[in-house]
């Protein structure tokens, strides 16, 4: 993939867990594109306390995804104000219904798909042991020995180090189960249009993110 903004569309696939937010971190930033994480955006509107952040939260706290038509509604948006540019969708589309509705929108522009993959057995202790700074979104792990002193974030406000309502072991089970059912059928979806490529999310981060270079070519 030829480095700058080049209007690519890049799709990141993976279970909870398989480590899209801390890839997609380096992605934009090798890459230079924009980063559409619909999770992010729906945890923001639900801090807010919007009408879209308390339905959305509902569904989120109960592992489950939130309807289609509020997804797609918040994609066409954000694909009117960036028109011809680069974006990385990370956790965008999780349904065929997301997908055919995406392809729609886009009408023939060139996309990638990028789907990581981790075993099930992970998912659940990568997830438990996620905190993430209040103020600017770092993800940390408490796993990985590389928290930062005295339980606050590295970045200028020190923000408070938090555990996201839904990384909690029982929803965990019930997100994995969604992705397996709502979500897998879509990488074949990809794979039969030859826009899928795969790689092992199962390594230390930059390990992964090397893999992710190869495959991108
Ligand atoms: P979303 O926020 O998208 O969550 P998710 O897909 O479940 O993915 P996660 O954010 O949990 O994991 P990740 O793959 O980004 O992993 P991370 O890099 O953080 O969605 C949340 C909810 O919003 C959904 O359940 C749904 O309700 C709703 N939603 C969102 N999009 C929607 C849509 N399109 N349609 C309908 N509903 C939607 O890594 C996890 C942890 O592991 C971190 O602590 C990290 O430090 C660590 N880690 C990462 N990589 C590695 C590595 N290589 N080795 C060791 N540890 C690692």
């Amino acid at each position: 993939m030829v480095k700058g903004r080049n209007g690519m569309i890049l799709i990141l696939l993976g279970a909870p867990g398989a480590g899209k937010g801390t890839q997609a971190e380096r992605l934009v930033e090798e890459y230079r594109l924009h980063h559409l994480s619909t999770g992010e955006l729906l945890r923001t509107a639900a801090a807010a306390g919007s009408n879209l952040g308390k339905l959305a939260k509902s569904y989120m706290d109960d592992g489950q995804l939130v309807p289609d038509d509020i997804i797609l509604s918040i994609i066409r948006s954000y694909l009117d104000e960036h028109q011809g540019e680069g974006i990385l969708f990370d956790g965008f589309p999780r349904t065929v219904a997301q997908a055919d509705g995406l392809s729609g929108m886009l009408a023939g522009r060139k996309v990638v798909t990028l789907a990581l993959e981790i075993p099930d057995r992970m998912v659940i202790d990568r997830l438990s042991a996620r905190r993430v700074c209040r103020s600017c979104g770092k993800v940390y792990n408490t796993a990985s020995g590389i928290m930062p002193h005295g339980g606050r974030c590295n970045c200028g406000d020190g923000g408070e180090l938090y555990q996201r309502d839904d990384d909690h072991p029982e929803t965990i089970r019930k997100r994995l189960e969604v992705f397996h059912k709502q979500t897998e059928p879509i990488i074949s979806y990809y794979r039969r249009r030859g826009a899928l490529r795969t790689v092992n999310g199962d390594g230390a981060p930059d390990e992964v993110f090397a893999r992710i270079k190869k495959a991108l070519g």
